[in-house]
């Protein structure tokens, strides 16, 4: 089984080499399937990474992948938002399963398309994803069936909104309505700072023409608890926590992610069920009474505030970096997982390794404002002699034979082990063999449990 957690396919990929030990070892296996992964970035390579481990998954392809994805899977050229292209692509390639990574395919209603024709698919429909792609939805639903959350009002008029607003208190969340890739959210200091927030999301429709929710600043540690969901059954995973702003300390703009880690020591038994039982399973019983019933991951952005564990943000899809470093840590065959969420069928045991996983996400100078492509990376070989650390493509592309950078975020390098000091210690190492002129990294991921 070894062979099967370095992060080195061989030609033929890793589900190939598994078929190979299986076959040495004289045991059946059954008919392999065919699974498209949608989208491109550090998430979906650990979704193919998870998915190539499963002994049913014979071909993967990925659209549109990256140059590191494309050593696991075959990558389409097919952006995820082509959502007719992508059904077609399916149905001419025989794909028993579709799994789609980005929100942006869900709100385009990428599941309600695929179902129509016939298609497998995981993931929530265009009504169900409603829940991340509209904020006054979200809050609306938690405001009904009692979720904790922090106060809110929604506004659509800049004079009404300001006028809330100037009674403070302040710090003061203003939230767009609408999906604004992770840059939606403000959080004004000073009455001055929210009128100019306000004038870009209602009077200049920065984000488009939209909503505002303005809300109650909450504090404490934050952390995801993503589920598998599927209508009322409520299957949870690993917790961990990101980092959202660009350089250590926490300081700087806020980015995708910087890295993530888990478990998390901050985050007890009882916190977990208290979340499990008054947030995520009354929100899934909540989208079913709804008439929008919820299949996929949901990916509730919680917080333990001093007055008990509140929900920031639902997603209706896998966190990003979350994903990529929990995957590592699933012992079930995942696309088992997918299919019972997909087919509405018995979930199997879903099991965890006793481990910790932590991982630093190498991005462009000068992201996540602009910056340079096309720099030469070396030495991945290297970082990945140690078969405790695995690397996910975040945004790479291969010119001329060489593995260059063409994102904003390029690489995560995740280390295991059976601490999380271990898992650091692992990752940082292989972050110290990587090279390439134009990539940073925050060096204090986990500050918070080391
Ligand atoms: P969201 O996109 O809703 O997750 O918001 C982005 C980030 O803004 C969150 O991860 C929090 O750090 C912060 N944030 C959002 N809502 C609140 C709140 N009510 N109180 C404090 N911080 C918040
Ligand atoms: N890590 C935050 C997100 O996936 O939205």
């Amino acid at each position: 089984m070894e062979i099967i957690n370095h992060l080195q396919p061989g030609p033929e990929g890793r589900a190939a080499v598994y078929t190979k030990i299986l076959k040495g070892i004289e045991m059946e296996h059954p008919k392999e399937v065919t699974v498209l992964v949608v989208g491109g970035g550090g998430r979906c390579h650990a979704i193919v990474d998870a998915l190539s481990r499963s002994p049913q998954v014979g071909k993967i392809y990925c659209a549109p992948g990256n140059a590191g994805i494309a050593a696991q899977a075959e990558c389409v050229p097919l952006k995820d938002t082509q959502v007719e292209e992508l059904k077609e692509f399916a149905l001419q390639h025989a794909v028993d399963l579709t799994v789609v990574g980005p929100e942006v395919a869900l709100a385009a209603g990428i599941v309600d398309v695929f179902q129509e024709a016939g298609l497998r698919i995981f993931g929530p429909t265009k009504a169900a994803a409603v829940i991340e792609s509209s904020k006054d939805f979200s809050k609306q639903l938690m405001a009904r069936y009692n979720v904790p959350t922090a106060a809110y009002r929604t506004f659509e008029d800049y004079d009404a909104a300001l006028q809330y607003v100037s009674h403070g208190p302040f710090p003061v969340v203003l939230k767009y309505d609408g999906l604004a890739a992770g840059k939606g959210v403000v959080i004004p200091e000073t009455y001055e700072e929210a009128e100019h927030a306000l004038r870009d999301m209602l009077l200049d429709d920065k984000f488009g023409k939209g909503k505002v929710v303005v809300e109650e600043f909450l504090t404490g540690p934050e952390f995801s608890f993503m589920c598998f969901v599927d209508g009322e059954r409520v299957f949870p995973m690993a917790l961990s926590q990101d980092h959202k702003r660009a350089y250590e300390g926490d300081k700087g703009p806020n980015t995708g992610g910087m890295g993530a880690y888990s478990p998390l020591p901050f985050i007890t038994d009882e916190d977990k069920e208290y979340a499990m039982e008054h947030i995520m399973k009354p929100v899934a019983s909540a989208m079913v009474k709804e008439g929008r019933p919820f299949k996929g991951v949901l990916y509730g952005g919680l917080m333990k505030t001093p007055s008990g564990i509140k929900v920031i943000e639902f997603n209706c899809r896998f966190g990003d970096p979350e994903t990529e470093v929990i995957l590592p840590l699933l012992e079930t065959d995942i696309y088992d997982i997918f299919s019972a969420v997909a087919d509405s069928a018995p979930m199997p045991e879903i099991r965890w390794k006793e481990k910790a996983s932590m991982g630093f996400v190498m991005a462009s100078k000068g992201y996540p404002g602009s910056y340079g492509k096309g720099f030469a990376i070396e030495g991945l070989e290297d970082a990945l002699s140690d078969p405790e650390v695995r690397i996910y493509h975040m945004g790479t592309s291969e010119k001329e034979g060489r593995l260059v950078t063409s994102g904003g975020r390029v690489l995560m390098v995740i280390g295991s082990g059976d601490t999380l000091q271990q898992a650091h210690d692992k990752a940082l190492a292989a972050v110290g063999k990587i090279k390439c002129e134009n990539l940073f990294y925050r060096r204090d991921i986990g500050w918070r449990v080391l």
